[in-house]
């Protein structure tokens, strides 16, 4: 695992769009796994500037979201079809029929539906020759998607219950209401993520400083879900001063040569 420590968010991005935009430069079909929150926020906006000043082209890129919320329309600004609209989708020239984001839409009580569903989110994901870098942040609880803790380290596409933990985490999105938060979300499993040629995950601030140790420096269990990226070949950390505050030894500093 690449350990990369940048000094703040901003240059966490940076680094983080670089690897983005060097994959889709050398593969301009790229399939790429996408993640929403707070922290990928930088990337994306690096990666609209990219496009908007540098002619970086995702016309021939197909996407595929971690996760969604369910019971939440696209229209909702907290779903993640909207977040993921209005922070990068809009603003660059990505085709329509190459975004794939799980539905929230389906009926929590149809449980055969919803596992007809996933199964088909995986297909896609095959049919479209597998994801060849999923971003990910990591939730306090160590969490990656909707992954929480306990979750089967070869879990593949399917419905999970919110950990209180993670609604605590989330209410900021919901004006602090932690009622309005969904009890279910629909999520990549965790052998779908490690099915990825790479995995990029992006940590900032110091209240991540403690899941990301317990990433890099602790053992692989599923009560760390982002612990098992210990065991994937391509994955590479991007985190910045605070993030990395807990590590107990010095990492990388050099960019990553990704291609
Ligand atoms: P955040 O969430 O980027 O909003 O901190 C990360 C996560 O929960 O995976």
């Amino acid at each position: 695992m690449l350990v990369v420590v940048r000094k703040d968010y901003k240059d966490m991005s940076k680094e983080a769009a670089k690897v983005v935009a060097g994959l889709v430069y050398e593969k301009p079909n790229s399939v790429l796994g996408l993640a929403t929150g707070g922290t990928p926020l930088g990337l994306y906006k690096e990666l609209i500037r990219m496009h908007q000043e540098d002619g970086l082209d995702f016309s021939k890129v197909t996407t595929f979201n971690l996760d969604e919320y369910i019971g939440l329309p696209p229209s909702h600004p907290q779903s993640y079809h909207y977040f993921m609209r209005e922070n990068l989708f809009k603003h660059i020239n990505l085709n329509d029929r190459y975004i794939h984001i799980p539905s929230g839409m389906v009926e929590v009580s149809d449980i055969n539906r919803i596992n007809r569903y996933c199964e088909w989110y995986e297909e896609q994901m095959a049919k479209a020759g597998g994801l060849d870098l999923q971003i990910l942040g990591i939730g306090k609880n160590g969490h990656i998607g909707f992954n929480e803790p306990g979750s089967s380290l070869g879990s593949r596409t399917r419905i999970k219950t919110l950990t209180q933990s993670t609604k605590d985490d989330n209410a900021r999105f919901f004006d602090g209401d932690v009622t309005q938060i969904p009890q279910y979300a629909i999520t990549m499993g965790i052998g779908t993520i490690m099915d990825s040629h790479w995995i990029m995950l992006l940590a900032s601030g110091k209240n991540k400083a403690k899941a990301v140790k317990d990433t890099v420096e602790g053992p692989v269990c599923a009560r760390v879900p982002a612990s098992i990226l210990q065991m994937h070949r391509k994955a590479i950390l991007i985190v910045d001063e605070e993030a990395a505050s807990m590590l107990s030894v010095e990492y990388e500093e050099l960019a990553p040569d990704l291609i």
